[in-house]
């Protein structure tokens, strides 16, 4: 069986980013909370864990350790509570995700409503929201966006990690609804490169394997587009979540990563792929 590799696997640059500052922290401080998890994969946050990096459950905590603020960002209203109660901010957003936070911040400001494509219970997505004072909503289907009762000055932006394609398709429905639409293109490049590959590759082989954090919405959503031109598209997390039975009368299988996948992973996963010794 030939395993095809995407070039484009490993962190991207925000989540290097957040680790960087994280363990910086960490040798800085000693023990240090995140808001959260600081990025989406297991293995990542264990390790920082065992380094002293523990999650903030309860923000009415007191002690004044340092506390990292994850890639994917908070509200400004949960930054300010921390900063207030004296605790020392680690601001590890990604710089893309800022860009998002700033442009509903300034839309709203300028009397649009703020319309955010995306998931509406993910962590970057409430951060969001905080920016635009409750004037907007967040939508990811058609569907959705039919039910919301916006008005004639629209602001559309996106989540980084949503696929372009679906964006588009919501845009003929605000201009016939809307007298003012700004869209902003808030889709992070490294996510559209990693998808686009993806696709071109889960076309040309019999399985494809992405593996990602079932909590990654990037990792979800890179299975999510490979799932349409190759229905055996599967996502795990570990080497040992691979199933002998997807590998019948397969002669080529394509491996991806999302970009909070550390290369290791993605390199076991490649030699039990290649080894044949799968675990089930
Ligand atoms: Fe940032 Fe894009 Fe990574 S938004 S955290 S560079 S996936």
């Amino acid at each position: 069986m030939q395993v095809i590799m995407a070039k484009e696997v490993g962190f991207c640059f925000g989540v290097k980013r957040a680790i960087k500052l994280a363990e910086k922290a960490l040798r800085e401080y000693g023990r240090v909370y995140s808001l959260g998890p600081i990025i989406h994969n297991t293995q990542v946050i264990e390790a920082l864990r065992e380094k002293g990096l523990e999650p903030l459950t309860d923000i009415t905590l007191t002690d004044k350790k340092p506390v990292v603020i994850p890639s994917h960002g908070v509200s400004p209203e949960v930054s300010k509570r921390l900063a207030g109660m004296g605790m020392p901010l680690i601001d590890a957003t990604c710089p893309n995700v800022k860009r998002v936070q700033r442009l509903a911040r300034t839309a709203n400001k300028r009397g649009y409503y703020v319309l955010v494509f995306g998931e509406k219970d993910h962590a970057e997505v409430k951060g969001i929201l905080g920016y635009i004072e409750g004037k907007g909503s967040v939508f990811g289907s058609v569907e959705e966006l039919k039910g919301i009762p916006f008005g004639k000055k629209v602001a559309l932006l996106s989540q980084t990690t949503q696929d372009p394609a679906r964006f588009q398709e919501v845009i003929p429905l605000l201009l016939e609804r809307t007298e003012e639409l700004l869209v902003h293109n808030t889709f992070c490049k490294v996510v559209i490169s990693r998808q686009k590959e993806a696709l071109g590759l889960a076309s040309q082989v019999d399985c494809m394997i992405v593996v990602g954090s079932h909590h990654s919405a990037n990792s979800r959503k890179l299975a999510e587009i490979c799932l349409r031109v190759q229905p055996k598209t599967f996502q795990i997390e570990t080497p040992k979540e691979l199933k002998g039975e997807w590998f019948k009368d397969v002669n080529k299988v394509g491996l991806t990563g999302g970009t909070s996948t550390p290369l290791e992973v993605l390199k076991e996963v490649h030699k039990v792929l290649l080894s044949g010794h799968y675990v089930i």
